[in-house]
């Protein structure tokens, strides 16, 4: 067992879109929690590895003074901050998770007249992410107000404070409930993993590679099936074409049959039934698809 110093942290979102998901990643790859009483601590029971669930706004400033070594936040909060900057070596981007996609858009009041990014030019626009717009604005050689505001942003038309807000968008649920109109995406986002810009230990930097290889492993077990089958050998190239593989399949001789073989393929989710018919068609049988829990190149 490691002494307390020599344990990881990482920041995670305590409520919010990435809450679960960005915990089921980390159980993905492994990691076994237990709860302190007031549920902002989750200590790492088979490995020297702690969650700490805050805001997700706090996530680079943990990582920038160092209390946690690494974080699961969206794009857009880590580039918000490393954007305003204050001086400090921003936190930057390790891995990019592959959950929680959304986009930084601007959007206006359903009746707004405003149709193209060009009328965007000389509006008060509303957003908790003033840099990132800024520097859309700039790109865009336009001009806009920015009126900062830390929630319920997109009640601000409403209220006669903006014209326009400049808000995360998922599903669009949250627009469509404000009579709002989305126009233009300014940001792509999703989850990443941060990590922290001070140098960790040598102990630490064995953990911090090590969970990543393994987050890197459960992630590109996502939507990778593994199709088994046999075939006639003389249907081999046919059946490679066929496949929507992510490498050239395995191909196992069978005892005493050797006009036969079998086939072993990682494919993509894109695999159908339609493939599997096709695949029977040209002679292939005993058809079989898995799913692939986990994977380390
Ligand atoms: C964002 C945004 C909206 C919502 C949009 O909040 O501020 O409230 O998501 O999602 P929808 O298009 O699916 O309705 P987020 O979850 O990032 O939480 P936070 O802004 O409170 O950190
Ligand atoms: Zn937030």
């Amino acid at each position: 067992m490691s002494n307390g110093s020599e344990r990881l942290r990482i920041a995670v979102q305590k409520s919010g879109r990435l809450a679960e998901p960005s915990l089921a990643l980390l159980r993905r790859a492994g990691l076994a929690f237990r709860s302190s009483r007031d549920h902002l601590f989750l200590y790492g029971e088979n490995l020297p590895i702690d969650v700490l669930l805050v805001r997700d706004d706090d996530i680079p400033g943990l990582l920038v003074e160092g209390s946690c070594e690494l974080g699961i936040v969206g794009r857009n909060v880590l580039s918000e901050q490393r954007l305003a900057g204050n001086g400090s070596v921003p936190a930057s981007e390790r891995l990019s998770l592959g959950f929680g996609a959304c986009r930084l858009a601007i959007a206006v009041p359903e009746a707004s007249p405003i149709e193209s990014a060009a009328d965007v030019d000389g509006l008060r626009i509303a957003t908790s992410y003033p840099t990132l717009l800024a520097e859309w604005l700039h790109s865009n050689a336009l001009r806009a107000e920015i009126v900062v505001l830390n929630g319920s942003v997109e009640i601000a038309p409403r209220l006669g404070k903006a014209d326009a807000i400049c808000d995360l968008v998922s599903s669009g649920a949250t627009l469509a409930a404000n009579q709002l109109r989305e126009l233009i995406t300014v940001f792509r986002s999703e989850a990443v993993l941060a990590v922290s810009p001070r140098k960790p230990t040598a102990a630490k930097s064995i953990q911090i590679e090590r969970l990543c290889a393994r987050i890197g492993g459960a992630q590109s077990g996502d939507g990778v099936r593994l199709l088994m089958m046999q075939a006639p050998r003389s249907a081999l190239s046919a059946i490679t074409e066929l496949l929507p593989a992510r490498d050239a399949p395995s191909v196992l001789s069978l005892d005493g049959r050797p006009d036969d073989i079998a086939v072993q393929a990682l494919c993509s989710v894109a695999l159908d039934w339609q493939h599997l018919e096709e695949l029977k068609r040209l002679g292939a049988h005993g058809l079989m698809v898995l799913n692939v829990e986990r994977m380390l190149a």
